[in-house]
């Protein structure tokens, strides 16, 4: 790789160069794969792909090159193209969900994960992808939180930043890597009512202590690219925000990568009623920091015209066409500007990948109920396998996969009648998990009534998440609640294990389940993953990066919540018999018709076996340093995940009930214990104060170490 300084010399050099057209085209991504492409690119006037290959062209390589050949030896100048596409979970080998990776807690699952998509990817032709997502959100009705990692800015900034080393390596040029592109800059997941793309309103203290976050930890881990969001935040929408963009991202973080807009978002500045007209709107991308725009033409159409009428600084143009050139760079493509057309039938699929799949799969299922049915070792010889979801090999790799086939995904059902000693019976009971028929449930119910116990399949289909699949309820679909009663009526031991692309409300489920395991969409190997979990071959160890809302009223329902003045400090039980006096004494923050509280809290989940907290001491030195001890206390061994939480009790700006702060998993034998430390520095405890200002106060601290945000072991400590 050249030096930095050689490429910023050649830069300069490139820059000197170029005409204003061929600076455009560096600016400039169009999708798919047209001949026509062709002639832009030779005059130099189209600098990025989106979608030219994927894993379902036999050539990939060789039509990348093809293309790449045209700008390399054909254009004037022979900058290189950069190749993008969205490997979100994985390229042919589909993880699972990025939202079930980060229920791992584990960010090595996700640094394995992106380096198998990278290994692919790159191998197809593909030079860059469009992930990680880390849009923090709290609102399970907005069908992308499949494709981030949850509500809590530090689990989601310590995976995000795990998926871009994952992505792009100590050396992104590496011929097995490809650069990343954090998105969507910034605050997307607060759209109002869960709707895609919707509107946000985010006070600059929670965009700064959480929406920001993690994509800071994301750029800091040195991603190359980020790229701007759909959604109007606080009257600006963010692909027209210089203030996010230009002054948080490029000067307060000191980013040196380039920004490409989300798909027509530069355009689209027009109907947020942000722009007057094309023009205006290539003024406001190209001034607020926007680097490429993808797909319309915008700055193409105007950056001429608006240089001339003196509106449109070249400074601005030159800086992004140095910032585009620096990353190209990066990645090697002036170098290297080919794939290695050999590559593709060696690294893809390969076993080491569905290795990694199958482990991010088996990490990423939460246990949220066991009355001890699980693990069904020894116990059961015929097994009932029920349900739309258990042999459905496309909805279980989830939403967002271009690359992946069904072919290659094994589902629970084939992966159980592989396990020795299993007499597995099979009725799906439901054609699809949205049918509201019951034509097949009388098989089904014959089925469970011949079996020693019923392993149900239900929840999404992959369609039901992601990009503007957001739902308005958050029940199963079709007629699966009928279905599991229908089950259940069977009198058999009951397992329910649910692929979803969120949380979502449970209604009577959890009454007819004897166990409930929370699988996502697991991807490829979700199969093999889930039998093994069930079986006992391995244990649970996942736990929600979300707060599961009792009903959808709930709805936003998170753990970092404020306080208010009025706190419900005794819970009060759910409903209000007619004649209720009017009582001033519970005039607290609450519903008088539904639960105060999460059906299952962020950092929940269970395991094969018992953990007990004990002995928490809290020591504030120039750090604070947390110890607790943890045992094993049940027959089985197990992975405990350890949570530290922190309340600042009183601050100038209020703090939230709970905030995590660190994690650690912690693997350990029936009866063995260990001591986990955690050490805080003081930047951990800090916040955004009044006009933005990063602040750590002195006073009282509360700390917890516990199994989830609701529970813990408490201490406390005095900053001075
Ligand atoms: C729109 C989506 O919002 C974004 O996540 C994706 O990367 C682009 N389309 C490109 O496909």
């Amino acid at each position: 790789m050249l030096s930095t300084k050689e490429q910023e010399r050649r830069i300069g050099q490139l820059l000197r160069s170029m005409t204003l057209a061929e600076k455009i085209g560096q600016l400039w991504q169009l999708t798919g794969c047209k001949a026509s492409y062709k002639k832009l690119i030779r005059k130099g006037q189209l600098g990025s792909l989106l979608n030219l290959t994927g894993s379902r062209d036999a050539h990939a390589g060789r039509i990348a090159n093809e293309f790449q050949r045209v700008a390399v030896e054909e254009s004037r100048l022979g900058i290189p193209l950069i190749l993008g596409r969205d490997v979100i979970h994985g390229f042919r080998t589909i993880l699972p969900i990025p939202l079930a990776q980060a229920s791992s807690f584990d960010p090595s699952v996700a640094e394995e994960g992106a380096a198998v998509a990278a290994r692919e990817a790159r191998a197809h032709g593909i030079h860059w992808t469009f992930a990680p997502m880390v849009d923090i959100s709290r609102d399970p009705r907005w069908g992308r939180v499949a494709e981030g990692c949850g509500e809590d800015p530090v689990l989601t900034s310590r995976m995000g930043a795990a998926m871009v080393r994952g992505f792009q390596g100590g050396r992104p040029d590496k011929p097995d890597r490809v650069g990343a592109c954090v998105k969507h800059y910034v605050g997307y997941g607060a759209a109002e009512g869960g709707r895609d793309y919707n509107t946000t309103w985010i006070p600059e203290g929670l965009l700064r202590d959480v929406y920001l976050p993690p994509f800071h930890a994301c750029v800091k881990a040195g991603a190359v690219t980020v790229m701007s969001a759909f959604n109007n935040l606080n009257g600006v929408p963010t692909s027209g925000n210089e203030w996010t963009l230009r002054q948080i991202l490029k000067e307060e973080w000191g980013f040196d990568g380039f920004v490409v807009s989300d798909w027509a978002s530069i355009q689209e500045l027009i109907p947020h009623g942000y722009c007057a007209d094309k023009r205006e709107a290539a003024l406001a991308g190209l001034r607020a920091g926007v680097d490429m725009e993808m797909l319309t033409d915008c700055y193409r159409e105007n950056a001429e015209s608006l240089l001339r009428s003196g509106k449109l600084k070249m400074a601005w143009i030159d800086e992004a066409v140095s910032r585009v050139l620096r990353i190209k760079m990066r990645l090697g493509l002036f170098e290297n500007p080919y794939t290695d057309e050999g590559r593709a039938a060696e690294v893809t699929l390969s076993d080491e990948n569905r290795a990694v799949a199958r482990r991010a799969a088996l990490e990423g299922c939460v246990l949220l109920k066991n009355d001890g049915l699980l693990p069904l070792a020894g116990k059961i010889r015929k097994l009932a396998v029920i349900g739309p979801l258990a042999d459905a090999p496309v909805d279980q790799m989830g939403c967002w996969v271009m690359d992946g086939q069904e072919q290659d995904t094994v589902t629970p059902l084939a992966a159980l009648r592989k396990v020795p000693g299993l007499d597995i019976r099979y009725a799906p009971g439901l054609a699809s998990a949205r049918e509201n028929g019951t034509r097949l449930f009388g098989r089904a119910r014959k089925v469970a009534r011949a079996a020693d116990a019923v392993v149900i399949f239900l929840g999404e289909e992959a369609v039901m998440s992601g990009e503007a699949h957001s739902r308005a309820f958050l029940g199963l679909p079709g007629a699966q609640q009928q279905l599991l009663r229908e089950i259940a009526a069977a009198g058999r031991p009951l397992v329910v294990v649910v692929m979803a692309g969120r949380p979502l409300e449970l209604g009577p489920l959890l009454e007819h389940a004897g166990a409930l395991l929370w699988a996502w969409h697991p991807g490829t190997m979700g199969g093999p993953a889930i039998a093994d979990l069930l079986t006992g071959k391995a244990s649970p160890s996942g736990r929600l990066p979300m707060s599961f809302p009792s009903t959808v009223g709930q709805i936003p329902v998170y753990y970092n919540k404020m306080n208010t003045g009025r706190p419900q400090e005794t819970l009060r039980p759910v409903g209000l018999p007619i004649g209720t006096p009017l009582d001033p004494s519970d005039f607290t923050t609450s519903y008088i018709d539904a639960e105060q509280r999460p059906l299952f809290p962020f950092g929940f989940g269970l395991t094969y076996t018992t953990f007990q907290y004990s002995g928490l001491k809290v020591t504030c030195g120039r750090d604070v340093v947390v110890r607790c001890c943890i045992r094993n206390t049940g027959r089985r061994a197990g992975t405990e995940v350890v949570q530290l939480y922190v309340r600042d009790v009183a601050a100038s700006r209020t703090r939230p009930i709970r905030e995590l702060k660190d994690f650690q998993r912690v693997t350990l034998k029936p009866g063995a214990s260990a001591e986990v430390e955690f050490r805080l520095v003081r930047d951990q405890l800090a916040f955004h104060g009044v006009g933005g200002r990063r602040v750590v106060e002195p006073g009282l601290f509360k700390v917890w170490v516990g199994p989830h945000a609701e529970q813990g072991q408490e201490g406390q400590f005095t900053l001075r």
